[in-house]
């Protein structure tokens, strides 16, 4: 069986059980708590508390999807057999409908039934209870497995083991069940029963929901009686150019090349960008990782390039949104400004005997190494080398740099000012963000509503509003500023992502994006949009941004007044809520 029959199998056992398949959420999630999406659970989580309704969003309370994940965590143990940064979640929630006598059957007949492993390979964990947590053992569940299983196959574990969440600083959590196969963990079903708050207190969910996750590399690898995620179907093509490019390379590093160079695709694609901070950041390990065996071990072929046609071809059936040229040219950024300096860096390197964190720290500053980089280049040096210092040493260089932006904005303590958004600290930065991409909305709203004559004629946005003036030669009536509100509200629930493409400005001009006749624009700019794709976007315009990733999180969009500013200038004060 192939990752795709297995996938397939997956969907359709659990639309046969009355579940509605539902795509996979960004690895940027809305949850502003967490860094990238670790869970197929965490675009479900105002279901799980009932804020809300799965019914009318999906038609049913029972869903299943394949999330695409990313655990930071891992990344030190890649090129193992099992673990990878990148990775596509299987599961199979329910949001108030079936709790867990139902999900350890549906558990047990989709392993044993469809997938035909036999019984004598499974075994099974359940939660033991936690004095502290002050929650009993987890007798349902175990009464269950007893339907299935001899006593000497079900085992019960504590808290570290068999309990699971929240994501991030507070959400639903609970009681695990976990499905062993030869010994290897394949399937976690978690029962969420309580919701963790940020001071770690649990209050119980008026919904019981379930959640469950099942790494489909690894699933694969079973079915495929190996147990190596890398020698599935799934990484074969990847493996394989590798393997054609740089035949000497050790297999360690030919998996670490393989898992890099297909996650910060996929990164890249859901909107992250090298930088230092982050998300950014862990793409740029990423990035700069390959980037460095490439230099280390002479590998004249860009690896990248080279790549990235086996990674689309094998993935974006699934994730057309990997398609996007962006992804090379945002890979070509960090190599032209990296390459250099790395090559200086490995000679660097190698005048210390011993690394401190103060020099570590340097060297990534000056030569773009990262930490783990100088590690696995000089060992030897980097014995003694302590992260919590390194870490010390790059949140000082992060303060000494905000008061660099500070300062750069005249003194009067702004965290962004671009002339048209202005921000003093990180709480504005969201809400200005929010409104500048309501702004955007509202002007292709305006537009469709009353005509191409609308022209933005400028806008200023603050923390408490934007102001947006345009022209345009008449007053607007009370029904056309209630259609342009209901329409912005309308593309915001949709849940658009808003993302740019780079182009050459002539070409960028050629996609009807809207932009200033008067303005002078760099050769290169920007195009944001609102949308599946750049063709039929909502909105689209020149702009540097910052905008949300996704417009669900702009929240409710309220005109407050309409007004002259001049002859034939109208003007527009928005807010956005909360
Ligand atoms: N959310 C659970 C996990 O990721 C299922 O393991």
């Amino acid at each position: 069986m192939d990752s795709e029959k297995i996938l397939e199998s997956f969907l359709n056992f659990f639309k046969k059980q009355g579940h509605v398949v539902v795509p996979s959420s960004s690895l940027i999630p809305d949850d502003p708590s967490v860094l990238l999406t670790t869970a197929g659970m965490q675009q479900f989580k105002e279901y799980f508390t009932g804020e809300l309704d799965p019914v009318e969003e999906f038609g049913s309370k029972n869903v299943a999807s394949l999330q695409k994940s990313f655990r930071t965590s891992d990344i030190d143990e890649v090129g193992d057999k099992t673990h990878l940064t990148f990775f596509e979640m299987l599961g199979n929630f329910s949001f108030g409908g079936y709790f867990k006598k139902e999900a350890i059957t549906y558990a047990v007949e989709f392993l044993e039934k469809e997938l035909g492993i036999k019984h004598e390979r499974i075994t099974a964990t359940y939660f033991g209870g936690d004095k502290n947590l002050k929650i009993e053992s987890d007798k349902e569940s175990y009464q269950e497995l007893k339907k299935y299983f001899q006593d000497s196959k079900i085992s019960a574990h504590g808290r570290a083991d068999n309990f699971w969440g929240p994501t991030g600083s507070e959400g639903p959590c609970g009681p695990t069940v976990e499905f062993y196969v030869d010994g290897v963990e394949i399937w976690n079903l978690v029962f969420n029963e309580y919701y963790c708050k940020t001071d770690k207190s649990l209050e119980p969910l008026k919904i019981k929901g379930v959640d469950t996750g099942m790494g489909l590399e690894r699933l694969t690898a079973m079915m495929q009686s190996t147990e190596n995620v890398f020698a599935t179907d799934i990484f074969e093509p990847l493996l394989k150019k590798i393997k054609e490019i740089a035949p000497k390379l050790e297999e360690k590093t030919k998996r670490v090349l393989a898992d890099h160079l297909r996650a910060s695709i996929f990164l890249i694609a859901d909107g992250v960008r090298p930088s230092n901070k982050e998300a950014g950041y862990i793409l740029r390990r990423l990035l700069r990782r390959v980037l460095a065996y490439q230099v280390v071990q002479d590998i004249h072929t860009d690896l990248f390039e080279a790549l990235f046609d086996v990674v689309k071809e094998k993935f974006s059936g699934s994730y057309p949104e990997i398609e996007d040229p962006i992804i090379l040219e945002v890979i070509r950024g960090e190599r032209d400004k990296f390459q250099k300096a790395i090559a200086l860096g490995i000679k660097e390197l190698k005048k210390y005997k011993n690394i401190s964190a103060k020099d570590a720290f340097y060297i990534y500053e000056t030569f773009g190494l990262p930490l783990e980089l100088v590690r696995e280049l000089a060992p030897q040096a980097a014995k003694g080398l302590n992260k919590e210092e390194f870490e010390k040493e790059f949140s000082k260089h992060q303060e000494v740099s905000r008061a660099g932006v500070e300062k750069k904005f005249g003194g009067h303590g702004l965290l962004l000012n671009t002339g048209e958004l202005k921000a003093k600290d990180e709480e504005e930065l969201k809400k200005v963000t929010r409104l500048h991409t309501a702004t955007h909305l509202m002007q292709a709203a305006l537009r469709k509503t009353l005509g191409p004559e609308v022209k933005q004629m400028g806008s200023d946005i603050t923390a408490e509003r934007t102001r947006f003036d345009f022209a345009f030669p008449r007053k607007l009536t009370s029904e056309e500023i209630k259609k342009v509100e209901s329409l912005v509200q309308e593309v915001i629930d949709e849940n658009l992502p808003m993302r740019f493409v780079e182009l050459p400005k002539k070409e960028a001009e050629k996609t009807g994006a809207l932009f200033f006749f008067k303005q002078k624009y760099p050769d290169r700019v920007r195009v944001y949009y609102a949308g599946h794709s750049l063709e039929d976007a909502f909105s689209k315009e020149f702009c540097g941004g910052p905008h949300v990733t996704n417009t669900l999180v702009i929240g409710k969009f309220k005109i407050l007044k309409e007004e002259a500013v001049g002859a034939g200038v109208r003007r527009i004060r928005a807010t956005v809520e909360p």
